[in-house]
Parts: C-alpha cells; sequence; structure tokens
C-alpha cells in the first residue's frame, strides 16, 4: 500500500513536470506525422470508497490516420496521458479531517474517541464489570462517559476513590474495579457481657467491659474481690495465750459466678499463743481457675522485761534465740566464788508475761567461799576466764535448761538451741 502510494506520488510529479512542458511531453514524437488527435475523456469510474477518501480514473483514447507506420496509441501519445484519476468522497465523519498524499491518495484523522476508516464508529468501553455487593449507575459506555459504582446498604466502599470510572480513548474503563465490605457486623451483637461493638469495614471490633476479654469478650478474667483485708496487728500480752477475733474478708465475684474459698482458721477467733501468725483466706473461681488472697498477720509478744545483769564474780547465760517470747537464763560463779546462801543452785529466772522476772529478787553478786557456811554443797559449775571457758559455760546452760521447766524452749526448737546460740554475759574475773 505504502509503496502503492509512492508510485503514484511520483506519477503525480511527472504529470505536472508535464503540463508545464506540454508541448511534447504527453505525444509521441510520430504525433503529427501520424495525425493525431486525442478523444474526449470518458466519464469518471466509480468511486472506490463511500467515505474517507477514494479513488477514480478516467480514460481517453487517440485518433490517426491509417498511414503505414502509425499502428496504434503508442504512436501518437504517452501511455500516462491517456488516462487520469482523482480523489473521492474525501469526507470524514463525527468532526474527522481528511488528509490527502498528493492528488490521489486521501485518509481521515479521526477526532479522540472516535475510529474507522472514515471515524464513523464511536470508542466504546462496553458493559462495565459488576460488583459484589454493589452496582453502578451510568447507561452510556463510550468514549468519556462516567459510570459510578454504589454499594447496597449495609455495605462500605473500602476503596471509594475507584467508584467513579471513565471510559478511555483506548476502549477500556479506567481505574479498577472497587470492592464493597459489610459495614455493619456489630447488627448481630457479637460482643457479649456488655463489650461495646464498633463496626469495621467486613468485621467488627469489640471493646470489653472490666473483666472481660477475648475478640467476643467471651472470656472471663475477673479474679474474685473482698470486701477488706484486716491489717496486720500486734499484740503485747501478760498471759500465755490471747483470744483474737477479726472480720473475714468477704469474698464476691462481680460477675456473679460461684466462689470457693479456703481459709486456715476456720473460726473468725482463736486462741493465740506467742508467736507471730498468718491467717490466710484464698477465695477461688472454679469456672476461670483465678483466685484473690488476702493475707494478714498476728504478732502476739510477751512483755519484755528489762536485761539482767550479771552478778558480780560471776556470769549469766540466757537463751540466745526466740528471745521475744522467752527469756531462760542461769547464774554461774567464778572459781573460789558461790550462790548467796538460800539462792537454790537450779533456780533458773525467766522473763514472765508481764515483763517482770521471776524470781523477782535474784541476787547480785557471788559470794567469796570463805565467807560461807562450810555445810552448803557446791552444785554450780566453776569458771576461771570467762571468754576461754564460754562453750564450757553454754553446755551446762543448755544441761541445765532441758532438764528445767522451761525445757519446751529447747525442744520446741531443737534447730536453735545448742551451744553456739548462747547468750553469756560475764563480769570482770575476780582480782586475788
Ligand atoms: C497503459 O497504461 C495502462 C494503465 O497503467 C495499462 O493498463 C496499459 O497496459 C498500458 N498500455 C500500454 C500499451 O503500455
Ligand atoms: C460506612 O459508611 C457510613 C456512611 O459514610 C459511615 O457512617 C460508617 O461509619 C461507615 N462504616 C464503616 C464500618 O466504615
Ligand atoms: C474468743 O472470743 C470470741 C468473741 O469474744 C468468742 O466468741 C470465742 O468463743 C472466744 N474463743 C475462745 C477460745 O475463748
Ligand atoms: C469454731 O467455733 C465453734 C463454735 O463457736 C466451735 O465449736 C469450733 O470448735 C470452732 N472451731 C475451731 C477450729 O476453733
Ligand atoms: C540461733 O537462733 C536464731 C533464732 O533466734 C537462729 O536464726 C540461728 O540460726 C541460731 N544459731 C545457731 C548457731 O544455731
Amino acid at each position: 500500500m505504502q509503496n502503492r502510494n509512492e508510485n503514484i506520488f511520483l506519477v503525480s510529479i511527472f504529470l505536472l513536470f508535464c503540463e508545464i512542458n506540454y508541448c511534447c511531453a504527453d505525444r509521441a514524437a510520430t504525433w503529427d506525422a501520424c495525425g493525431c488527435s486525442w478523444h474526449d475523456w470518458k466519464s469518471w469510474s466509480s468511486c472506490t470508497a463511500t467515505c474517507g477518501g477514494g479513488k477514480q480514473e478516467r480514460i481517453r483514447w487517440v485518433r490517426f490516420n491509417d498511414k503505414p507506420g502509425c499502428n496504434g496509441f503508442e504512436d501518437c501519445a504517452t501511455n500516462d496521458s491517456g488516462w487520469d484519476n482523482r480523489i473521492c468522497n474525501a469526507n470524514c465523519e463525527n468532526g474527522g479531517t481528511i488528509k490527502t498524499y498528493g492528488s490521489t491518495s486521501a485518509y481521515c484523522r479521526c477526532k479522540t474517541g472516535t475510529k474507522g476508516k472514515c471515524c464513523e464508529q464511536i470508542v466504546t468501553c462496553g458493559s462495565p464489570s459488576t460488583i459484589s455487593h454493589g452496582t453502578y449507575t451510568g447507561t452510556s459506555f463510550s468514549y468519556n462517559r462516567k459510570i459510578t459504582y454504589h454499594c447496597n446498604s449495609d455495605y462500605n466502599m473500602t476503596n471509594p476513590w475507584r467508584a467513579v470510572r471513565t471510559c478511555s480513548q483506548w476502549g477500556y474503563w479506567t481505574g479498577s474495579l472497587p470492592t464493597c465490605e459489610y459495614a455493619v457486623s456489630c447488627n448481630s451483637n457479637p460482643c457479649k457481657n456488655g463489650g461495646i461493638c464498633t463496626n469495621m469495614l467486613g468485621t467488627y471490633r469489640c471493646s470489653c467491659s472490666k473483666g472481660w476479654t477475648g475478640r467476643n469478650c467471651e472470656t472471663d478474667i475477673q479474679p474474685p474481690i473482698y470486701d477488706h483485708c484486716p491489717t496486720n496487728k500486734a499484740i503485747l500480752v501478760t498471759t500465755m495465750t490471747t483470744n483474737q477475733t477479726w472480720t473475714e474478708p468477704v469474698f464476691t465475684d462481680p460477675h456473679g459466678f460461684g466462689i470457693e474459698i479456703s481459709k486456715n482458721y476456720q473460726n473468725s477467733s482463736f486462741e493465740f499463743p506467742w508467736g507471730k501468725f498468718a491467717i490466710q483466706y484464698i477465695a477461688t473461681k472454679p469456672s476461670n481457675g483465678m483466685t484473690k488472697e488476702c493475707t494478714f498477720w498476728i504478732t502476739v509478744t510477751p512483755h519484755q522485761c528489762k536485761p539482767l545483769q550479771a552478778p558480780k564474780h560471776g556470769a549469766i547465760a540466757c537463751n540466745g534465740w526466740k528471745e521475744q517470747y522467752a527469756r531462760v537464763c542461769k547464774f554461774y560463779c567464778y572459781s573460789g566464788y558461790d550462790l548467796p546462801p538460800g539462792f537454790k543452785p537450779d533456780t533458773v529466772i525467766n522473763c514472765g508475761a508481764t515483763g517482770k522476772w521471776m524470781p523477782s529478787n535474784p541476787f547480785s553478786e557471788c559470794i567469796l567461799m570463805n565467807l560461807l557456811p562450810s555445810a552448803r554443797d557446791v552444785v554450780t559449775p566453776k569458771f576461771n576466764n570467762c571468754l576461754a571457758e564460754k562453750t564450757s559455760i553454754a553446755e551446762t546452760y543448755i544441761r541445765d535448761l532441758k532438764r528445767s521447766q522451761f525445757n519446751a524452749l529447747c525442744v520446741d526448737n531443737l534447730d536453735f538451741c545448742n551451744d553456739r546460740n548462747v547468750s553469756i554475759t560475764c563480769t570482770k574475773a575476780p582480782v586475788e
């Protein structure tokens, strides 16, 4: 096609040239000798196209004398001068403009949105795709027309910027398809136990009330609660025991589930001896296994006695453990000294609950043996050097304690009752 157009173009230039030098160009050298003359042009052939630029031709014949050497067309004229052609039906539709190549070829340049040889076709994008849970408005699908997508009620568009699409000059819809998602998931009340529901596109979110968690607030994370937990109590007593009463904590579950309570004191009062006691309540919620604990302490201590002084020329040994609850002491004398007359050698002195030593009148001085009546039996072990003989004093003390009426202090505390845990105070060694 291209080649042919070029040939036609060259031919046209040649014809133009011939007209300028028309004297000879279309005539053979024998034109005059053969007595040539042109017939009229025949009529134009029908146009090869009805629009967009077709082509038509016409021809003409020559007349010549019937002389020798004058045999036909070529003796009068060049072949080219016997025919002619031109562009026809050079019209375009829809505002298209005709473009010509020389005098024999033409085509339509179409306006945007039209196409075809004569721009007779309007560009169209065809029916737009449909979307789930939505529709579009717009009934014309040709060039530059717009359609707008909408979601059905209860659905929202996840990408609203895609809602409008335009038919492009290339015959396809611009942009891409929008999508519609369910926007009222909360309508089915998915959040349990007072959770607040927020609609999300295609889903929902629960914000749970206190003590609940999980996607739908279905998980109970509420432990039991109590109304109060008694505070710790420290009691100084003058008796061996004390009856203490307290108000038990009341456990409940804000969610109304059952609660089991375990406690280490069955009643809310108890006759406590001296010591430190933990009172414990543990509430368990079997439905979720969560617990709440209330623990408080009751410390019962006897009144404390003033420190005992070691006697002159002697020593005092006391328990070095549990001193808060019991003080049991014994006196010892240096060699050559002895307990005063009337003071029984196996006497132990203890601090009573009232804060007074018993017996209340322990002696204050070991007596030089020379001054004692010879009849007295000496039973306390004697020592010469307090520091060096501490272990033997302590061993004696432990042995004496175990034999005394206060042996419970040792028996109940076997881990502590030993000669390394005796507190011993000596007075200065007597000078000879
Ligand atoms: C003259 O030209 C026409 C058209 O190109 C062609 O069909 C014909 O054969 C030619 N005649 C001669 C004698 O060259
Ligand atoms: C859905 O669209 C409506 C109206 O624009 C809006 O009020 C609502 O919040 C949207 N819902 C979601 C889940 O985005
Ligand atoms: C302790 O006191 C409470 C209240 O005063 C009383 O009910 C309880 O019986 C007493 N317990 C003992 C062991 O004395
Ligand atoms: C609790 O108190 C009741 C009556 O007051 C008594 O019978 C019971 O022995 C007490 N239980 C304990 C463990 O102290
Ligand atoms: C002495 O008694 C205390 C308790 O009062 C104890 O902690 C300590 O371990 C005891 N020491 C020895 C050596 O047993």
